[in-house]
């Protein structure tokens, strides 16, 4: 399945009524498997979850770390760009070639790496002590 299907689709499921706001979130993992999630929402707002963190975990679920590619959708005006702290959640499973599309149901595009979305990334070299 594609990732773009596969994010649509998952993203019909969405649990979105405080924000009325449904994102699919799609990746594909190094066997070449996508796992999809969406977001859930909780009338606690801050226990609510981004469509990438519901993907990752499924991924790991399945026992896979690495991902090769990632996709986005929204039913938005331009293409849905990714979380701060889900940028940080793709990076730990990404290297920075990784592209990321974000896109819209209308089909406005874009394409970025994980390094452009998140340089600098806080990363295991930085706990070293030297
Ligand atoms: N949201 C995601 O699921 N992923 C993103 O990349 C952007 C935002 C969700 C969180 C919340 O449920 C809703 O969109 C509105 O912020």
């Amino acid at each position: 399945m594609s990732l773009l299907d596969a994010a649509k689709d998952v993203r019909e499921r969405a649990y979105a009524p405080y924000s009325n706001f449904k994102v699919g979130a799609a990746i594909r993992a190094a066997s070449g498997a996508v796992y999809a999630g969406c977001n859930v929402e909780n009338v606690a707002y801050p226990e609510g979850t981004c469509a990438e963190a519901g993907a990752i975990a499924a991924m790991v679920a399945a026992g896979e770390t690495e991902i090769t590619e990632a996709l986005v959708i929204a039913d938005s005006p331009l293409p849905v760009s990714p979380c701060g702290g889900c940028r940080q959640k793709l990076a730990e499973f990404s290297k920075g070639s990784v592209p990321v599309t974000m896109t819209t149901l209308s089909g406005a595009t874009k394409v970025m790496t994980m390094a452009e979305l998140l340089p600098g990334a806080f990363a295991q070299a930085h706990m070293e002590i030297g």
